[in-house]
């Protein structure tokens, strides 16, 4: 362990080439520093010493959560990816927290902005006002409530608020697709088309009711006029290259090589793969399912690599797969790094903050419409 004096520098640079030991006494330093003003999050998917230096950790919707309801701290720190340091931002300054603090804000740093989501960047809010726009030439919009997975852009979480829809996470998608047809005949659902079918299955939804809307095709999504009349949810074609890569034949194989062994799945993979499974849900549940189970389970898991590991490590007791032979991490995620958070932490107490994320006020009204449905909706 070597100095834990505070040298903060506006180049990243000189921090890469730091030993993890030092790294983290530098953290450990930041964060007694500014004690609780301030509050680091880290999503499941995180790697592990990044978990080690979060004060919580939790899946989009409790980290939305966390966000919208700390009192105290005046700075987070968002280790996971673009939206949900947009969501926390929106959250965290929303106007009746604004007014509490006397007009303060809430800093919110996303460490690396390359931290971004594939998947989000499969639907762009363009794309999405092209696509309604052009329903409403066929549909009456009114009977349509828009819904978008947490995993989108600001801009479409205003969207989505504007027009009488709500947010969702991968924890309360079913809720929030009943809380849609309470309102409306219909639904449009982006950008996850996985989450969206397997949600809607479930309620019973069939298939031929939900066409896939492509973008980039030159009409109507690719679709008749009495296909999209007679649908009942509009799905996005969009996906997690994370969870795409979990196959049925990786459930047959890991049935056939190991009696007995459970198989627990994140909502955004395939239809096929969800089906098959004995489990599924958010990272959360995840966790939970495999925290209560007896000592000796068997479980192949069917989501992002590192939350994978990291329950190995944790439950020895149980034995634990990754529900593929294709090692497949979020590539996004792992450019939060120890170098990355002590970079910005330490440019945070210097009062030289970097990479922070501000949502404009109009986005972030109407993104605010969507997000606190999705808070009451469980
Ligand atoms: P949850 O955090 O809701 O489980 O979602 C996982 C994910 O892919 C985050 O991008
Ligand atoms: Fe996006 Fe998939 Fe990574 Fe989640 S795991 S952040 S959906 S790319």
């Amino acid at each position: 362990m070597s100095t834990t004096t505070l040298t903060p520098q506006t180049e990243l640079q000189p921090y890469k080439s730091l030993e993890n030991d030092e790294l983290v006494a530098r953290i450990q330093a930041v964060r007694l520093q500014l004690g609780s003003q301030l509050l680091i999050l880290g999503h499941h998917y995180q790697q592990n010493e990044v978990i080690g230096q979060s004060d919580f950790r939790g899946d989009s919707y409790l980290l939305s959560e966390t966000a919208a309801e700390n009192e105290e701290c005046r700075s987070i720190v968002f280790c996971g990816v673009h939206f949900m340091a947009e969501t926390a931002d929106i959250l965290a300054n929303r106007p009746a927290k604004l007014a509490e603090r006397a007009g303060q804000r809430v800093r919110v740093i996303l460490p690396d902005m390359a931290a971004g989501c594939s998947m989000a960047d499969m639907a762009a809010i363009e794309q999405i006002q092209d696509a309604w726009d052009q329903l409403g030439e066929i549909i009456d919009t009114n009977d349509i409530t828009p819904v978008t997975y947490i995993n989108s852009a600001a801009s479409l979480k205003a969207f989505v608020g504007r027009h009488g829809g709500i947010v969702c996470t991968s924890s309360n998608a079913r809720a929030a697709l009943e809380w849609a047809f309470a309102r409306t005949g219909r639904v449009m659902f982006f950008p996850d088309q996985h989450l969206g079918r397997n949600t809607a299955l479930g309620i019973g939804i069939t298939e031929e009711q939900m066409p896939v809307w492509d973008p980039y095709a030159n009409d109507l999504g690719g679709h008749s006029e009495e296909m999209l009349q007679s649908s009942k949810v509009i799905l996005w074609q969009g996906h997690c290259s994370v969870h795409q890569v979990f196959k049925a034949e990786h459930v047959a194989m890991f049935r056939e090589k190991h009696p007995g062994i459970k198989i627990l799945v994140h909502p955004e993979c395939p239809r096929e793969v969800f089906e098959l499974a004995d489990e599924s849900g958010s990272t959360g549940k995840i966790i939970k399912v495999v925290e209560a189970a007896p000592a000796g389970s068997k479980w192949a898991i069917g989501t992002e690599l590192h939350l994978v590991n990291r329950l190995k490590e944790e439950h020895p007791e149980q034995e634990i797969h990754f529900l593929s032979p294709v090692v497949c991490m979020c590539a996004t995620m792992y450019r939060i790094d120890l170098a990355h958070l002590c970079w910005s932490l330490e440019n945070l107490a210097a009062g030289t903050p970097v990479n922070t994320i501000e949502v404009d006020e109009e986005t972030a009204k109407w993104s605010l419409v969507a997000l606190e449905r999705m808070l009451e909706v469980r």
